[in-house]
């Protein structure tokens, strides 16, 4: 089942629908051969999704087709070049709000494709882009598959990723197909293979060499002739079975299975520490499906989507889905007028922990990349931390060594400014220092092409202040990666006063080119997602002074979804960076609570957090552990009450929830989703919650209310409701969907 799609689509599709059934999105062709081909392109579309429209036509043309005497084989493939079909409407997987109501979709959708399975012809699926979710349902009821080579051409079931499992067979056919073992190794993680993996896996019975020229029509037209042919069918069947032996000893008995069953359920336990149900029940789904019929395993199938697709988990996935894909298409201005501008050639400045991972990111995505300090031995440290990052890829089998030297071998180093006259945009990373920042803008101005982009990294100076020296500082901007830099999904594009839409385009454009998801945030004091941790922070260490143990803290966050919890992050992130960012913000919020006495106590005891082996946490040995001393360190301070898990997530997550509210009614983000991407990828917030104003929503908001007042009478002033918050909840309307 699942996957694609977005509102804005819906819209469209809705105002397409006469349109779509005028122009069907499913054409046939029969050849003198014998061989037919069902060709599925659903015309205003960039993707073929199977909504219920389309799958309406497709189950007309089927009972066709079982009627039709002059079709000896029957070919299903795509008038898309680089898409064969992307899944099922995320709209209507939306909508669904019953188990009832799931069970009975996934029935339908079974029940279609039964039919594809059932014809009295050889049916063979050929595969060029994507072919995901129902996509690859569709690909499974065939009685053969073929792939071509092609950059877009990826095979999966990204089912669970939405918070559901493969609804239209794909927990039963894929197993009996690959195995149990193969068949998890897609189902559990929502991860997509190329053609080639997918030949090896046996997913597919021919794999196509890349071809420029087109499409598939000829070649498909042969396999369809040969698998004709009874010896050339059951070769390709039998190639199948011997791929299936590999897994067989393993499988074929039940205390194999049940061994693997039980480490794939740790697994899953484990990735997902229990916050998302969709990978155990489709586990579930699958043990249930081996050694009885495939009808029976197709019941048990829908019954298990149906109590995952109403659950507000995968609502929730649902509801981030369709924000990045929104995200994907936003241009970081209303209605753009300026297109964004080619970036090749990027000069970085500063090789230090930034400069190294940014240097390495984007030569990883083939950019040239000349990469400038001040100091030699500095040069020589950016030019090893990005080789450190290719090697860790190259250990882990993610990367090639040759793809490794060629990065390497994209970035050059200098002292000077030598060659930047070629570079179309550069990131500044050097010290976080107003002055030093303005003077060397002033000076790269004069060695840059008029039009190169000039983007700065700081986490927490002034856009407009760092460009208020450049003659042209419509092109300064803030470019705020997160560290580590390769791991981060989020860019903060901070616009300055001066800023131009052009530039702040071409920043948008330039983040998605390395694979990040940028938000435009206003240039103000902590951006987004550096305001919002503050406080969260700074609540974290005023719960150690109220008595609450460092574990009690960080676990509790751990629990509630996060990463790992606020004093952990803060030894991250580094004390000395957490105590500067602390008082940048105390400086620019002076009505709000002085930082937590014991910021200062460890900044002032010398603790750095983990870059120095000791923080709250000692680092070194194989596990951190909490260090005992800091509590000798806070006695005068800290306070005996006790707390449950309960209270501590409370002030921990009302406190950001504030903030965010806050930054909303300032309108530091162009849209509320913003603040939800920003705390998701650039914290880690838990995507099984959808966000922390989606958690709020779901909460309702008069229960916000409700808690903060409650906090606001334990804790002071810093938990009063903000007038947004009361607002909306007056009205009885949320913060996310405006
Ligand atoms: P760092 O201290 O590790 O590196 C700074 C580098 O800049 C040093 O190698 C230094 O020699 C070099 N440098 C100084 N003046 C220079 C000049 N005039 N021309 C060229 N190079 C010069 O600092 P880090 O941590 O890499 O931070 C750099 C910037 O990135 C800062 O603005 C910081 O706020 C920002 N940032 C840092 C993050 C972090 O986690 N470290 C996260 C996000 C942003």
């Amino acid at each position: 089942m699942a996957a694609t799609d977005n509102e804005e689509a819906a819209t469209k599709k809705s105002k397409t629908k006469t349109s779509e059934k005028t122009e069907p999105a499913f054409t046939l062709e029969l050849k003198a051969s014998g061989v037919a081909f069902l060709v599925i392109d659903v015309k205003g579309e960039k993707v073929n999704i199977l909504s219920s429209l389309v799958m309406q036509e497709l189950d007309a043309m089927l009972d066709q087709l079982h009627q039709r005497k002059d079709v000896k084989a029957l070919i299903i493939l795509s008038g898309k070049p680089d898409n064969f079909i992307a899944g099922a409407d995320v709209n209507e997987i939306r909508n669904v709000v019953s188990p009832t109501e799931g069970a009975e979709k996934a029935q339908l959708g079974q029940a279609l494709l039964q039919k594809i399975n059932e014809l009295p012809f050889p049916v063979i699926a050929a595969i060029q882009g994507a072919c995901v979710g129902g996509g690859l349902e569709l690909a499974l009821a065939c009685h053969f598959r073929i792939a071509r080579v092609h950059p877009k051409t990826r095979i999966g079931l990204p089912e669970v990723k939405l918070g559901i499992l493969p609804g239209f067979g794909g927990t039963q056919r894929l197993p009996r197909l690959v195995g149990i073992k193969r068949a998890l190794e897609l189902i559990l993680t929502g991860k997509l293979v190329d053609a080639e993996k997918a030949g090896q896996m046996g997913i597919v019975d021919k794999v196509l060499p890349i071809d420029h020229h087109g499409f598939m029509k000829a070649e498909a037209e042969e396999f369809a002739v040969a698998v004709l042919q009874k010896f050339k069918r059951h070769a390709y069947e039998n190639k199948r079975n011997v791929k299936r032996l590999q897994s067989f000893l393993l499988e074929s008995n039940s205390y194999g299975r049940n061994f693997m069953f039980e480490q794939a359920r740790k697994q899953a336990l484990k990735t997902t520490r229990g916050h998302y149900p969709a990978p155990l029940k489709a586990l579930e789904a699958v043990r249930r499906g081996i050694g009885i019929s495939l009808q029976k395993g197709l019941e048990i199938e829908a019954q298990l989507l149906g109590e995952l697709i109403a659950t507000e988990v995968c609502k929730n996935l649902i509801s981030l889905y369709s924000l990045t894909e929104e995200l994907r298409k936003d241009t970081g201005v209303e209605k753009a007028k300026s297109e964004p501008r080619e970036i090749k050639n990027v000069g970085l400045l500063g090789a230090g922990v930034m400069g190294g991972g940014i240097a390495q990111l984007l030569a990883f995505k083939g950019l040239n990349v000349r990469m400038k300090d001040i100091d030699q031995n500095a040069l020589d440290l950016g030019f090893s931390r990005a080789e450190q990052v290719f090697q860790k890829a190259v250990d882990r089998r993610k990367l090639t060594k040759a793809k490794m030297e060629r990065g390497m071998s994209q970035i050059t180093g200098t002292l000077d400014y030598r060659n930047f006259d070629n570079c179309h945009l550069v990131v500044e990373a050097i010290v976080e220092n107003l002055e030093v920042k303005q003077a060397v803008f002033q000076e790269l101005e004069d060695e840059v092409d008029d039009k190169t982009i000039l983007a700065s990294n700081t986490s927490s100076l002034s856009i407009s202040d760092i460009g208020s020296k450049v003659k042209k500082s419509e092109r300064v901007v803030g470019f705020h990666f997160f560290n580590p830099v390769h791991r981060m999904p989020l860019v903060e594009i901070i616009r300055g006063d001066k800023t131009s839409d052009e530039t702040v385009v071409t920043a948008v454009a330039f983040a998605k080119q390395l694979g990040k998801t940028p938000i435009v945030v206003k240039n103000s004091p902590g951006f987004l997602v550096n305001r919002i941790l503050g406080p969260y922070i700074n609540e974290g260490a005023l719960l150690l002074e109220d008595g609450a143990t460092i574990e009690e803290i960080d676990r509790a966050m751990v629990n509630f979804g996060m990463p790992m919890g606020p004093l952990q992050l803060l030894d991250e992130v580094g004390i000395d960076v957490g105590h500067k960012v602390a008082h940048i913000l105390q400086e620019a919020f002076p009505d709000r609570p002085a930082p937590s006495q014991i910021l200062e106590i460890m900044h002032h005891d010398g603790r750095l957090g983990k870059k120095g082996g000791k923080g709250f946490y000692l680092y070194g040995g194989k596990k951190s552990t909490v260090d005992p001393d800091v509590y000798q360190l806070i006695k005068h301070v800290n306070q005996s009450s006790k707390f449950s898990e309960q209270d501590v997530q409370n002030r921990l997550v009302f406190i950001m929830l504030k903030e965010a509210v806050l930054c909303l009614e300032e309108k530091i983000v162009r849209h509320p989703r913003d603040v939800d991407t920003g705390l998701i990828f650039g914290t880690g917030f838990p995507p099984f919650r959808g966000g922390l104003l989606r958690h709020a929503d779901n909460l309702g908001l008069d229960k916000c209310v409700e808690i903060m007042r409650e906090l606001a009478k334990l804790y002071g002033e810093r938990f009063e409701p903000p007038k947004l918050l009361l607002e909306r909840a007056e009205k009885k309307e949320t913060l996310r969907e405006m």
